[in-house]
């Protein structure tokens, strides 16, 4: 019998999650905060709300299974409400075990409590004196974390977005006036790189590795944004990795399964996704998310051969078993508004071609009865797959153009390294 499935979030992940979903011949519900046009089309049904209140959501009762594509109304315990109030079961995490996201205070001891590889040394701040410690320890290179989610905007680097301690001291003070404690950490220096695994609680099921590209412009320059695009290798893994490495990452990622069902006597559910980093020494866990990355996702379920219902199913069922990835390298571009993110303009009409023939992800963008328009958030994200990366730009070259607008987009996506 055919499936019901509903999908909470409306980013370009989701977009991917949902063309996913009705892939495998499920029909697909779907609890967005704003309507997403590519979303919507591919729904039976649609209804709007916050993520953070769940009172709509028993109009979904009759679905099989439910997935969440954002970390926040996970933290917010969304799985919690749809598993026990609405007997809905749920391939996303629990909020006690989505604490690994929702606080970075948490990560960090777990990592410790358990003996888990790849911590970054760290402070527990609850005063200004706490952050002169850290300072003595670490000197001025460090980065300073509110502990609970701040939707990315809340981390400070030194180099990026502070340079003296009074910059620091300040950030502190802000932190401070809201919380009772926040997070420094050490800088690491090195390239980052997301690995995402499919977990049952017990077995995981590693991803295709993907390397993201977070600054504005181009040869990594401007500020940082939600990501501007991202690349896979048709190998799996990526150039600067070593069989090591990528051993290292996934035991952590195992341990730290691990580690949350002895915590907490939960089992994490769903996808689990560490950001990484690696070093001239060794690799560093930077930091958890509860879910799909964004443009990761878009990445890894354009060469997922699974059935990604059937996936979720043993996951649910605590019977995972494997996944097949086909051996494309894939490159995805997202397509912004001109001025993101300091100041972007809103509003602004998008035309697409009919001749596109690589696969469209819409992001943040609104339909009128006419016309499609940008938000202040990225706008579309554009999937190209080939042998090589050099093909798998090539789609996006060849394709990009068809998108015409007052936007932005990176042309050096898979390009550097
Ligand atoms: P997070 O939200 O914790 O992933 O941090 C956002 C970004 O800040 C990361 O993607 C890194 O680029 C940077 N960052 C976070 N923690 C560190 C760290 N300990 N050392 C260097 N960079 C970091
Ligand atoms: N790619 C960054 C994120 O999904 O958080």
């Amino acid at each position: 019998m055919t499936k019901k499935v509903l999908l909470v979030g409306n980013g370009a992940r989701e977009h991917a999650i949902a063309k996913k979903i009705v892939e495998s011949d499920a029909k697909l519900y779907s609890y967005m905060s704003t309507e997403n046009p590519g979303i919507a089309d591919l729904s039976r049904k649609t209804i709007l709300g916050e993520m953070s209140d769940f009172s709509k959501l028993n109009q979904f009762r009759k679905v099989d299974y439910a997935i969440i594509g954002p970390e926040s109304p996970i933290a917010f315990g969304i799985t919690n409400f749809l598993e026990e109030k609405l007997d809905i079961p749920t391939c996303s995490p629990k909020q006690e075990v989505a604490r690994i996201e929702s606080s970075k205070i948490f990560a960090r001891c777990l990592l410790d409590a358990y003996d888990i590889p790849g911590n970054v040394p760290y402070f527990i701040c609850r005063s200004l004196r706490d952050l002169e410690d850290a300072v003595k320890e670490f000197g001025l290179k460090i980065v300073i974390k509110p502990d609970g989610l701040t939707g990315g905007k809340g981390v400070r680097v030194y180099g990026d977005h502070f340079s003296t301690f009074r910059e620091a001291k300040d950030y502190a003070r802000t932190l401070l006036s809201t919380s009772d404690e926040f997070l420094i950490e050490e800088k690491k220096e090195g390239k980052e790189f997301s690995l995402q695994v499919f977990t049952d609680g017990k077995k995981i099921v590693p991803m295709p590795l993907v390397r993201d590209y977070k600054r504005a412009f181009e040869n990594e320059e401007g500020p940082n944004t939600g990501s501007m695009g991202s690349y896979s290798l048709a190998e799996h893994t990526l150039p600067f990795l070593e069989k090591s490495d990528i051993d290292k990452a996934i035991n952590i990622m195992e341990k730290t399964i691990e580690a949350l069902e002895k915590q907490t006597d939960l089992r994490y559910k769903g996808v689990l996704y560490g950001q990484f980093m690696k070093t001239t020494d060794d690799i560093y866990l930077i930091e958890f998310n509860v879910r799909f990355g964004d443009p990761e996702a878009l990445n890894v379920l354009q060469l997922l051969e699974t059935d990604f219902n059937e996936l979720s199913h043993q996951i649910i069922d605590g019977d995972l078993k494997k996944a097949s990835f086909r051996p494309l390298s894939t490159v995805c571009t997202y397509l912004v508004p001109n001025g993101y993110p300091t100041s972007p303009r809103d509003a602004q009409e998008i035309n697409i071609k009919d001749s596109i023939d690589i696969d469209l992800y819409y992001a943040s963008v609104y339909r009128t009865k006419t016309s499609l328009r940008t938000t202040k958030s990225r706008s579309i994200a554009l999937v190209g797959t080939g042998r090589n990366l050099e093909e798998a730009r090539e789609k996006i070259n060849k394709n990009i153009s068809k998108i015409e607008g007052n936007l932005h987009y990176r042309k050096d996506i898979g390009l550097y390294l």
